[in-house]
C-alpha cells in the first residue's frame, strides 16, 4: 500500500519500508459488521498489532485530511478515542459533541447536518446517532466515507473489532471461542456487531445469558443460525452457573435504560444479574471479562483486581485500533 502524505511506514532505520499491503478499507463506509469479512478484520488488526507493538508508525500519515465527529449521543470512550487517534495520525477534526450547543437542537436534519460538514471539506465522518439506520442513512447522503460509532441499539462495529481485537491479542485465536454475551442483549449494539464479526470464524460458541425480555433479538439469532454458529439461550441463575466453566469469555453489558420503550419494563428487569468474584468461581481460571463499558451495577468492581478483568485493557485497545481504522479509510487503495 501506497503510503499516504506523511507517509506511514514500519519502525526501523531511515524510519522504515513504506507498508505494502492492499487496503480493502480505501474510501469505505463503516456501517455494519455483517459488510466486514474475516479478511477484512484480519488486516485492521495485524495493522493494530504493527501499532501496540510500535513496529508499524502512523503519526502524521493523515496530515491534510479532516475527520469529522459528529455525536448526537452521550460518548465517553468512543468520541475520546476517535479524537486522539484521529490527532495522533495528524488530521484535524471537526467535531459536534454536544448537540445542544449545535444546530441539531434548533431541528436540523441529519441530511443536513451532513452534508454541511462535508461542505467544510471533511473526509469522513464518524456518526453516533441514536435512531437505528442512522449510519447507513447518512452512508447513502454524503460522498465521504461514514464510519457508525453507534446507531441506536443497531450496530457498534468499531467496538466489535476492538472486542475481537482483544479476544484475539489475549488468546491467540477466535476461531472457536466460547463466549457468553449477559446482560442487556436486545437493546445493546454492541451484541449485534460482535455477533456478526464473530460469525466470520469457525467453531465459535455463543451463550445468550439474559432473562426472557432481554434476550438477543430474532435477527441477530436468525443470521448467527444461518451462518451455522452454535448458539444457546441461558437465562436461569442455576443455569448460569453451570454454564461458566465451559466459557473462555463472558462479555457483560449494561442495562440499556434509555432504550427501553416502557420504564416499567427497566424497572422489571434492572439489577437482573450481576457479575462478582462468587459467579467467577464457577468459571475457569483463564475466563477473560469483558464490557464495552460504562457500567452501572451489573459488574461488581471487585472484579477490577482479578487477572480475569480484560475491560479496561479492552477499553485502552480502542485507540491502537481506531487509528488503523482511519488511516486504512483514508489510506489510498495500494
Ligand atoms: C457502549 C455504547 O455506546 O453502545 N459504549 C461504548 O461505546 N463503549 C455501551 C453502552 O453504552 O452500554
Amino acid at each position: 500500500m501506497p503510503p499516504v502524505e506523511g507517509g506511514a511506514r514500519e519502525s526501523g532505520a531511515e524510519g522504515g519500508a513504506p507498508l505494502t499491503f492492499k487496503n480493502t478499507f480505501a474510501g469505505r463506509d463503516i456501517v455494519s459488521c455483517r459488510d466486514l469479512s474475516r479478511e477484512d478484520a484480519e488486516l485492521v488488526f495485524s495493522l493494530t498489532d504493527g501499532v501496540v507493538s510500535n513496529s508499524v508508525r502512523l503519526e502524521g500519515s493523515l496530515r491534510g485530511k479532516k475527520v469529522a465527529l459528529i455525536f448526537v449521543e452521550p460518548s465517553t470512550r468512543t468520541f475520546q478515542s476517535f479524537y486522539v487517534a484521529a490527532r495522533s495520525l495528524g488530521a484535524e477534526v471537526l467535531s459536534i459533541h454536544d448537540p445542544e450547543i449545535s444546530s441539531i437542537a434548533k431541528g436540523e436534519t441529519l441530511y443536513d447536518t451532513v452534508k454541511m460538514i462535508e461542505g467544510y471539506g471533511a473526509d469522513c465522518i464518524v456518526l453516533r446517532h441514536p435512531a437505528r439506520g442512522a449510519a447507513r442513512f447518512a452512508a447513502e447522503t454524503a460522498s465521504i466515507p461514514i464510519i457508525n460509532a453507534g446507531s441506536g441499539s443497531q450496530e457498534h462495529p468499531t467496538q466489535a473489532l476492538l472486542d475481537c481485537y482483544t479476544i484475539k491479542s489475549k488468546i491467540g485465536r477466535i476461531d472457536g471461542v466460547r463466549i457468553g454475551m449477559l446482560g442487556d442483549l436486545r437493546f445493546s449494539r454492541t451484541i449485534p456487531s460482535l455477533c456478526y464479526l464473530l460469525s466470520r470464524y469457525s467453531g465459535v460458541k455463543i451463550f445468550f445469558i439474559a432473562p426472557p425480555l432481554l434476550q438477543v433479538r430474532r435477527e441477530v439469532e436468525l443470521y448467527l443460525s444461518e451462518r451455522g454458529v452454535e448458539l444457546r439461550r441461558v437465562a436461569e441463575t442455576d443455569e448460569i452457573r453451570e454454564v461458566m466453566p465451559e466459557l473462555d469469555v463472558l462479555y457483560v453489558t449494561r442495562i440499556q435504560k434509555e432504550r427501553f420503550p416502557d420504564p416499567t419494563e427497566y424497572e422489571r428487569v434492572k439489577g437482573s444479574y450481576v457479575v462478582d468474584a462468587k459467579l467467577l468461581s464457577y468459571a475457569r481460571s483463564s475466563l477473560g471479562v469483558m464490557h464495552p463499558l460504562p457500567r452501572v451495577d451489573e459488574l461488581s468492581p471487585e472484579v477490577d483486581r482479578l487477572s480475569n478483568a480484560w475491560y479496561f485493557e479492552q477499553a485502552r485497545n480502542g485507540l491502537p485500533l481506531r487509528k488503523s481504522l482511519l488511516y486504512l479509510v483514508l489510506g489510498e487503495a495500494g
